[in-house]
């Protein structure tokens, strides 16, 4: 059987290191790995439409943002195919059929799901003169998403552990499908990060998720001032307030950070990071760092300077290739459009089969055109 990838992000905003580390940098990995027969990655504007229908704008200005990261980050469209979700209807009506395959029940039993609704402040009770309700749409998301997945007969969803439920949920319409309909869909694995804990990066700010409405994110368009500005603020460890003072690398936002992108060969490369002074970086592994950092004597700024040097390290070339990219804006509005008619068509092929199984491709049967 093929091996076939499917992921995506909603358009709600530029895509930051969070992600990089979550998921793009992965991302780029399985691209080059060669192992996979098709790979597409989804920029999920209906979704995002399912918490922003007041605000189209706001996700049709993010496209080409969220496009722009994905081509600077490394993904090669002659590789993978980049798509816009809404632009293949395909995906609205496969959804229409799943949603008799799923009770309001199962839904409402979504982990992921029910934490959103919380987070965004969905409450149902009505008791509480609560005007601002789930929108249906959202709450039926996840069924748009096991559509995202077997519209491609993806086998592999590299996303993260919050996606898990969404996975389960695409599982099961797919072996609910094929028991009543006959073996038509494919059932996906979820492809989790190697190292979740390096895998999930915290804001600036110290708190668990660089999330755009905290304002702790760094984002990968951002300039290599921009990127200082960030790091010199970030948050450490609360009690180190004297260069000899011991220090918390548990928790110390810079060691978080230090631990998913630090690589051995940084140490050379950045002895002379120190910004203004001509003080040597004199370490030569992270652990040296920490250790240091825990008896007393080693910096915030002497850290955060090196943390610096290894970011703009990574950022630089995603930089450029960005700057090259937003000389010719149109290639890229080109890019998805290719992309997204190729998607198109085999979420076609798949939709002609789901309607074959289901028996309504009513114009496609002789027997039942006939009048037999
Ligand atoms: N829910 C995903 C997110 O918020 C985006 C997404 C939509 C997705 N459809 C998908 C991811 C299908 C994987 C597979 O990031």
């Amino acid at each position: 059987m093929a091996k076939i990838i499917l992921t995506g992000d909603r358009p709600t905003g530029r895509l930051h290191l969070g992600h990089y580390v979550g998921s793009l940098r992965r991302r780029v990995e399985l691209q080059e790995s060669g192992e996979f027969d098709k790979i597409f990655i989804m920029i999920a504007d209906a979704q995002a439409l399912t918490d922003n229908a007041d605000n189209p704008e706001k996700v049709r200005q993010n496209i080409i943002q969220v496009a722009l990261d994905y081509l600077s980050a490394g993904i090669d469209p002659a590789k993978t195919n980049i798509f816009i979700q809404s632009m293949i209807p395909e995906l609205t009506e496969l959804t229409f059929y799943y949603m008799n395959l799923v009770t309001v029940q199962r839904l409402q039993r979504n982990p992921t799901v029910k934490q959103e609704i919380q987070l965004r402040g969905f409450s149902d009770d009505e008791d509480n003169n609560n005007k601002k309700g789930t929108p249906v749409g959202f709450f039926c998301y996840p069924i748009s998403q096991a559509s995202d997945i077997t519209a491609f007969k993806a086998t592999t969803v590299p996303v993260g552990e919050d996606q898990e439920p969404m996975l389960e949920q695409c599982r099961e319409i797919v072996r609910k499908f094929n028991s009543t309909y006959g073996p038509t869909l494919v059932e996906p694995d979820i492809l989790l990060p190697d190292n979740p804990a390096c895998c999930r990066l915290p804001g600036t700010d110290g708190k668990a998720k660089m999330s755009k409405s905290l304002g702790n994110c760094i984002y990968l368009s951002d300039s290599a001032e921009e990127v200082w500005e960030k790091v010199r603020g970030m948050f450490t460890d609360p009690g180190h307030l004297q260069v000899s003072d011991p220090g918390k690398v548990e928790g110390n936002a810079v060691f978080t950070y230090l631990d998913a992108f630090c690589k051995p060969e940084h140490f050379e490369k950045f002895r002379s990071c120190f910004i203004g002074k001509k003080v040597s970086f004199t370490f030569d592994s992270l652990d040296e760092v920490k250790d240091q950092y825990r008896k007393g004597g080693l910096g915030d700024m002497m850290v955060k300077s090196f943390l610096n040097a290894i970011l703009n390290d990574v950022m630089e070339p995603i930089r450029a290739r960005r700057a090259e990219l937003e000389k010719d804006i149109p290639a890229v509005y080109e890019i998805l459009r290719k992309g997204t008619e190729a998607a198109r068509a085999e979420a076609a092929q798949t939709l002609k089969e789901v309607r074959h199984a289901m028996r309504i491709d009513y114009f496609d049967d002789p027997v039942l055109m006939s009048g037999m």
